[in-house]
Formats: structure tokens, sequence, C-alpha cells
């Protein structure tokens, strides 16, 4: 979900309302706004998208201070009354909330024996007429809003307005993100940068516990006890240019065209052609600790889980450390033995998922080492771990992950050469390692001359009931993206599996129907590739397959230029991202904002 919050001189609703059509990609099945005017609260929230949204706000919508709010449903189905600000029963307090309230049930019901009428279905809905009961009873708003929250068990991101209190509004968070944004005799506050920097590049990142109180001419920020906080405002280089679709049709292909570049500043400043090895100057391990290391654990959500698998390849390959990648999701329920010659690596795009946050901080309370590899700088994942890299491919605006996830794999690379490098690897291959980086983006360039061609594909397999995506071992992970890809955007039901597993049950999934997608990397796995192509074959099932060199055993074949082995499945990736692509437009989806999905997942 997405929270937007304004207090300065002038009108509120239109500050609001872009930022959060810029936050739209975190939520996108109702929103809602409200401005404090003349003492008064003024409200507007529809089911739908924020458009529709700001076709309901009248033109004389005046008001100084503000909250907003795009959400995605966890309790309580989209409709206009569970979309938020939620307000007290004296139409007083309004409130926007990301999160989930644990014990809203609890409190409901306490609420209820003393009298409170609720509107809606959310949990969230319990905060403000908590803070409404608490309001009357302290000084100050902060203070309503802190003795609120101390009967609350979950987590939260909170925006609070008060109508009495115009000039004024309080957020706190506690797992789920805020960034202030300072102005000019104004302030902001959102749950995500990128609905501040049309209005500043100077942010302030709350820490979980704390609370912050804004005002036109500045802010506080407190900590859980109450004391005041010092905070230094950071500079984000992201400008507004990063969230346009610079004439593409879609966020999603704009994200997927930009890989030559992406890919580059990942890499710029980072290959060192005399050693041959790599510079990470932000992982503050010194050499005798990177030598330490006898295992790496990898651990992602959705595709960053997928592309710690590639990682996990590239670890064990170059640097021949055990690692393996494992869901954030997974890994933190299931109570995992933390060892000290582990080294941790969290991956996260937003650096705000919830689920790898909570890893991570499982992973710290146990005294593991944990390096991030994060896009967004200053982001959660990233102030909670050790150290890391960042990604530096700019905002990803569009639900499916396409350019975090090949930087990823690249920066996977840059470690695996970094840890290789310090134990057995060759110069020799460390050589062939920077060489294959280096080659990467034009050889990306390369395989998006080939659209048109894919296109035509996807439009041909759209109508596929199903499609298998299978590879080997290197090509695993690829084929489980494409297939993630696929069944994000387009809908289209896709399984992936190893291809040496088919044999093992799948097969007799195998028919006209059920075409399948076939990573063929020219590699030592190439002939055992072919055979599987031809038992697919033997059952009438069609092919598409992605790989070096075409062949006689596919009805159709996408070829990429050939890397170094190690990195080739960065490259076999983008041909399945624009196949997608295709997939969904041919089918009418909404590309950028697939149903039932949000960008950053900041619930558990
Ligand atoms: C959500 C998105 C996925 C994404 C995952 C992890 O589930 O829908 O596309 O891969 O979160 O996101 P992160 O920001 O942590 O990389």
């Amino acid at each position: 979900c997405g929270i937007v919050a304004y207090v300065g001189p002038k009108d509120a609703a239109p500050i609001l309302l872009e930022g959060l059509q810029r936050l739209e990609y975190r939520g996108y099945d109702s929103a809602g706004v409200a401005v404090v005017a003349s003492r008064a609260l003024k409200t507007r929230k529809v089911k739908g998208r924020v458009a529709d949204l700001a076709a309901v706000v009248p033109a004389r919508f005046k008001g100084a201070t503000g909250i907003g709010h795009t959400r995605w449903a966890t309790h309580g189905v989209p409709s206009d009354v569970n979309a938020h600000p939620h307000l007290s029963s004296d139409e007083r307090i309004a409130v926007v909330h990301n999160g989930i309230i644990e014990n809203a049930d609890a409190l409901r019901q306490r609420l209820e024996g003393e009298g409170v009428k609720f509107l809606s279905e959310t949990d969230s809905e319990v905060l403000s007429h908590l803070i409404a009961r608490a309001v009357d009873e302290t000084d100050t708003l902060e203070d309503a809003v802190r003795r609120a929250l101390k009967s609350v068990v979950g987590t939260y991101g909170i925006a609070v307005v008060d109508a009495q209190r115009p000039g004024e509004v309080v957020v706190a968070r506690l797992g789920s993100p805020i960034v202030l944004g300072i102005g000019e005799k104004e302030m902001f506050a959102a749950s995500d940068v990128a609905a501040l920097v049309r209005y500043t590049r100077q942010v302030v990142h709350l820490e979980d516990g704390e609370l912050a109180v804004l005002k036109a001419d500045g802010f506080h920020t407190f900590g859980g006890d109450a004391r005041e906080t010092a905070k230094q405002p950071l500079t984000v280089d992201w400008d507004t240019g990063h969230y346009d679709t610079g004439g593409y049709e879609h966020y999603l292909l704009k994200e997927i065209s930009e890989q030559p570049d992406t890919i580059a500043r990942t890499l710029r400043g980072r290959l060192d052609d005399r050693f041959h090895v790599a510079h990470l100057g932000g992982l503050n391990m010194d050499a005798r600790e990177t030598r330490s290391f006898r295992r790496v654990k990898i651990i992602g959500c959705g595709s960053a889980y997928y592309s710690g698998q590639i990682g996990a390849q590239l670890i064990e390959e170059l640097a021949r450390i055990p690692a393996d990648a494992e869901p954030a999701s997974e890994f933190r329920y299931r109570s995992p033995v933390v060892e000290a010659d582990t080294l941790y690596v969290a991956i996260s795009q937003s650096g705000e998922t919830y689920d790898t946050l909570a890893a991570v901080q499982e992973l710290k309370r146990k005294g593991g080492r944990v390096l991030g590899i994060v896009n967004t700088v200053g982001s959660a994942i990233a102030r909670e771990c050790d150290g890391g890299v960042y990604l530096h491919a700019g905002p990803e605006v569009s639900v499916a992950s396409t350019k975090a996830f090949t930087s990823t794999a690249a920066a996977f690379a840059l470690l695996a050469l970094h840890l290789g490098r310090v134990r057995d690897l060759s110069p020799a291959d460390g050589r062939r390692i920077c060489e294959g980086l280096r080659a990467l983006p034009e050889q990306i360039k390369e395989i998006l001359t080939q659209e048109e061609h894919i296109r035509a594909l996807a439009h041909r397999y759209a109508t596929s009931a199903g499609m298998m995506f299978i590879g080997r071992v290197r090509g695993y992970p690829v084929a489980r993206e494409g297939a993630q890809k696929l069944k994000e955007v387009s809908y289209v039901h896709a399984e992936a599996y190893p291809a040496s597993e088919l044999k093992h049950g799948p097969l007799a999934l195998i028919g006209p129907e059920m075409p399948t997608v076939a990573i063929v990397p020219d590699d030592e796995m190439l002939d055992k590739n072919l055979t599987t192509l031809g038992e697919i074959r033997a059952r009438s099932g069609r092919i598409l397959m992605v790989g070096h060199r075409e062949t006689d055993q596919a009805d159709d074949c996408i070829v990429v230029p050939k890397n170094q082995n190690e990195l080739d499945p960065i490259l076999l990736s983008i041909p399945l991202q624009l196949f997608a692509y295709h997939a969904a437009v041919a089918l009418g989806r909404d590309v950028d904002r697939p149903r039932n999905l949000a960008k950053s997942v900041t619930v558990e």
C-alpha cells in the first residue's frame, strides 16, 4: 500500500493525488484522501484506481494539510468503505495505515463494547477510534498517537491528521516504511521516495518505533521512549524522469529496454582489469573476514529469490563456497540454524519487503553476518544489513521485476568474483569473468533488436492453456523466472521444472496443448537438453527453445549471444521478459499493474 502526507501553504489535494499516482504500483484496489479545512475534515475515497479518486475530488477541495492512501487489500475486500483514510466517529481524526494490526479483532470488540460504531471491515479502522479516544486526554496529537499505538500489536506505517489541529501531521512506523520529505516551508511524508521526488530530494527515513510531527516549518522525530531523535537528511539522486514511461507504452517495456544501461551502472567502477577482481566498497569486510566464510545462504522473495538461485550458482562455481538460496518468507519461519562462518545475503529491489526484512532481523538477532543486495538506497533492508551492494538500477516501477533481476545477477557475479579471487579463482578465470561482464550491455542490446520476432512468438503462444518452462542447472533459475514473469503479467498458467526432472512426473502433462519453453545454453548440458527436447517431441509437445544456436528439435527458436557459461543466465532471461510482456499485451492485460499483486509487499 502507499501513503502520502502534506503540510504547507498549498492545497494538499493535488499534491496528494500526484503522490498517490506515483505510488500506485504499491497497491491499487482502492484509494482515498482527507484534508483539513476550517477545523473540519473533507474526505473522498473510492474502490479503484487513483484516477477514479481524482475524478471524484472536486476542484474546490481546499485544505493545506492532508493525507492520502492507495490500498492493496489484506483485511476486507476492496470497496469504498474499506478504502483509507479511516475516520473517528466524530470525524475529527483521519488515519491512513500500511501494515497489519494483529489484535484488531480484540480492539474492535472492546471499542464496540464502549459504543463505537465501525464503518469498515478493516483492521486499520481501530486506529482512528483509538486515537480519537486518546486525543481528549492528551495535550498533543503526537501523545494521542503514541498512546493509541501502545495498545496495538502488529505492524504499521501511519499518517494522522486532527481537524482541530490544522497545519500538523503525525506519522509513525513499525515494520512499514515512512520517509519524510523536506521542502521550502512545507513538509511531505510517504511510504516511498517515489511520491516525494517531484517536490524535494531531501529525505529522512524513519526507523522502526519512531514517530514524527510535521509542520510547514519543519519536523521533529521521536524514539519509542518519546525522546527527540536527531536525524540527518539524505539526498536522493532519483528524479521524476525515472518515474515516467519515457515514451514507452508501459513501464515494463521501458524497464526491459533499459537493461544495457542498468547493468552497466551496476558494474560501473567495480571491475578491476589489472588484477581481475571486483571492488565492492560497501561490503564492510576486511580480507581476513572475506576469506573466513565456509557457506553462503541467500534469501529473497519472488523474483529476488530466483535471482538468488543464479547468485548461489555463481558463488559455488567461481568461489567454490557451498551456496544456496531460499525464499526469505520460508526461512524466517523455520527457525534456521545461524552459523558464524556463513555469509548471509538478502536480496530486495525495494528494500522494504517485510518477509525479507524480518528474516534479516532474525539473522541479526542470532548474530548472523548479513549483506544486502538492494536497489533502493537508504531502504529498511539496506539499513538493517551489515554491508552490501547497491544495484544502481534506478527505480523499478512496473510490478513485475526485470532490470532489478538482471542487475542482481550481475551484482552476484561481482560478489562471486570478489570471494573467488581471494580464494582459488585464477587470474585467468577472473579475467574471463571481467570480460564477460563488460560484454553484457552490448549483448543485451543485440537481444533487444529481436523484439519483433519475440513479439510474434508471444502472440502465437499466448493462447495456450498453460506452458512448461524447463532448464538444467544454470538454466533452471532462468526457467523459474521466465515462468514467474509469464504468470504475473499474462495470467497464463506456467510451471517451471528442472529439465532433468521432467521425465519423473510432469512429462504426463506434455501434449499439443501444453507447449514448453526450453532454456538450452551451449554448455556442458547441451546434449542432455537436446535429449529432453526429443522426449517432448515424441509426445507431440511444441517447443520454443531459448539458447545459443538453432535446433530442428524445436518448433521455434530465440537465439541469444553467447557469453561465459556462468554469465549466460543473465542474457537468457531477457527474451523471456519480452515474451511475457508481449503475451500480456496480446491478451489485453494490465501489464504494469497485474491483478492481485503489489510491487512491495510490506505486510506478512
Ligand atoms: C513482490 C513483487 C515481486 C517481487 C517481490 C520481492 O511479491 O510482486 O515482483 O519480486 O515482491 O520484492 P523485492 O522488492 O523485495 O525485491
